[in-house]
C-alpha cells in the first residue's frame, strides 16, 4: 500500500493535517484538497501537494481525479461546530452533505475503492447508555451531527449499490497537538474548550466561561471524552487495510469522560497558572455527556490510544499554543 496516492480533503485543518502527517510517515503520497477557508496553508505537510478547491464546485474537483489514481479518499473538510450549527442549521446540512455527495459520486465514477469519513460523537445526542458503542441509537444532537448522519447513510448506499467501501470514524473530542510541536489546533475564531482554557491560563483571555453548571453530571458541567489528535490519525491509517474487505464504523475515544471543571483543573496543573473561571448559561446543542466505547476498533484492528492521559493531551496542546500564540500565522518570536 505504501507508495499509493491518497486524497485528503481538509488536510490543512486540525485533524486532517495530523492524518496527512501519519500517512506521509507511512510512505503514502498525499494530495490535499482544501479551500483554506478554515484550514491553514502552513499546516499542509511539505511533501503533500495542495489543491485549493471548494468541494461544492464539482467541476473544479473532477480534474483531480483525472490527474491522480487515488487509492483512497479521506474526507475531513467540513463545518464542525455544534453550537454554530444550532444557529445556522441549513448552512451545515447543505454544505456538509452536498460537498460529501460530490466527492462520493466522483469516487464511484472514477473507481476509487476506499473512503474514510470524519464522523462524530454528536450522532448520538443523548445516548441511552454510556460508554457509547457503535450500535447505539442514532439521534443526532444538532444539525452538525445530522449532517454527518446523512453522509453515513449516503455511504451505506454507495457501498450497497456501487461497492464503494467506507469507514465512518466517529470522533469524540479531538484535542492535543503533535508531540514534535510542528502541528496543532488553530480555529479562527476558537470555540473549543482546551485551547480557550489554555489562552485563559496564558492571560490572552480574561477568563474561561463554563457553559452550564446545572447538567445532570457529577459536578453539573458537561462531560466529554478527549482523544489525542495523533491517536485519531493512526486510526485512519489502520482502517485502510480493513477496507480491502468491507465497510466499517468505529467510535474513537479513550473511554473516559472528563467534566469541563476537570479539564480546567488539568490545565491548571499542566500550566502551573491560576485560571480565572466564570459560570455562564448552557450552550444550545450541547449533550450533557459523551463517552466512547472503542472496544470494537481495539478488538478488530488493535487500536489503542497512545496518549490516553488527559494531562498529556493538555500538555501537548499547551506546548503548541505557547510556540504559536497566534496560531499558524503568528509564531512566537
Ligand atoms: N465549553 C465551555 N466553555 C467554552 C467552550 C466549551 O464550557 O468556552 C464546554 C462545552 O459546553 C462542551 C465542552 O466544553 O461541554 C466541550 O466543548 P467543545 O466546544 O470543545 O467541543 P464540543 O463537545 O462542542 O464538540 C467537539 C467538536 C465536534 C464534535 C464533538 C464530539 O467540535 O465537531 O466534539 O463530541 F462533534
Amino acid at each position: 500500500m505504501s507508495g499509493e496516492t491518497i486524497l485528503v480533503t481538509g488536510g490543512a485543518g486540525f485533524v486532517g493535517s495530523h492524518a496527512v502527517r501519519e500517512l506521509v510517515d507511512r510512505g503514502f503520497r498525499v494530495v490535499v484538497a482544501d479551500d483554506l477557508s478554515l484550514g491553514h496553508r502552513s499546516a499542509v505537510h511539505p511533501q503533500a501537494s495542495l489543491a485549493i478547491i471548494d468541494l461544492g464546485d464539482r467541476a473544479a474537483l473532477a480534474p483531480l481525479f483525472e490527474q491522480h489514481r487515488f487509492f483512497a479518499v479521506l474526507h475531513f473538510a467540513s463545518r464542525s461546530l455544534v453550537g454554530e450549527s444550532m444557529a445556522h442549521p441549513f448552512r451545515y446540512l447543505r454544505d456538509n452533505v452536498v460537498n460529501a455527495l460530490n466527492l462520493i459520486e466522483l469516487c464511484v465514477e472514477k473507481g476509487v475503492q476506499r473512503f474514510v469519513l470524519s464522523s462524530t460523537a454528536n450522532l448520538f445526542g443523548e445516548p441511552d447508555a454510556m460508554p457509547i458503542a457503535e450500535g447505539a441509537r442514532i439521534e443526532p444532537g444538532s444539525p452538525y451531527g445530522e449532517s454527518k448522519n446523512l453522509i453515513e447513510r449516503i455511504l451505506l448506499w454507495a457501498d450497497r449499490v456501487h461497492g464503494l467501501r467506507s469507514a465512518c470514524l466517529r470522533y469524540f473530542n479531538a484535542a492535543g497537538a503533535h508531540p514534535d510541536g510542528s502541528l496543532g489546533e488553530d480555529h479562527q475564531p476558537e470555540t473549543h474548550l482546551i485551547p480557550l482554557v489554555l489562552d485563559a491560563a496564558a492571560g490572552r483571555r480574561p477568563h474561561i466561561e463554563i457553559f452550564g453548571t446545572d447538567y445532570d453530571t457529577p459536578d453539573g458541567t458537561c462531560v466529554r471524552d478527549y482523544i489525542h489528535v495523533c491517536d485519531l490519525a493512526v486510526a485512519h491509517a489502520l482502517v485502510l487495510d480493513l477496507l480491502a474487505e468491507r465497510s466499517c464504523r468505529f467510535n474513537l475515544g479513550n473511554g473516559k469522560g472528563y467534566s469541563v471543571r476537570e479539564v480546567i483543573g488539568a490545565a491548571g496543573r499542566v500550566t502551573g497558572k491560576v485560571i480565572p473561571v466564570r459560570e455562564g448559561p448552557r450552550r444550545p446543542g450541547d449533550p450533557p455527556a459523551l463517552v466512547a466505547s472503542s472496544a470494537l476498533i481495539h478488538k478488530e484492528l488493535g487500536w489503542t490510544p497512545r496518549f490516553a492521559d488527559l494531562e498529556t493531551i493538555v500538555r501537548h496542546a499547551w506546548a503548541w499554543r505557547q510556540s504559536h500564540p497566534g496560531g499558524y500565522g503568528h509564531r512566537a518570536a
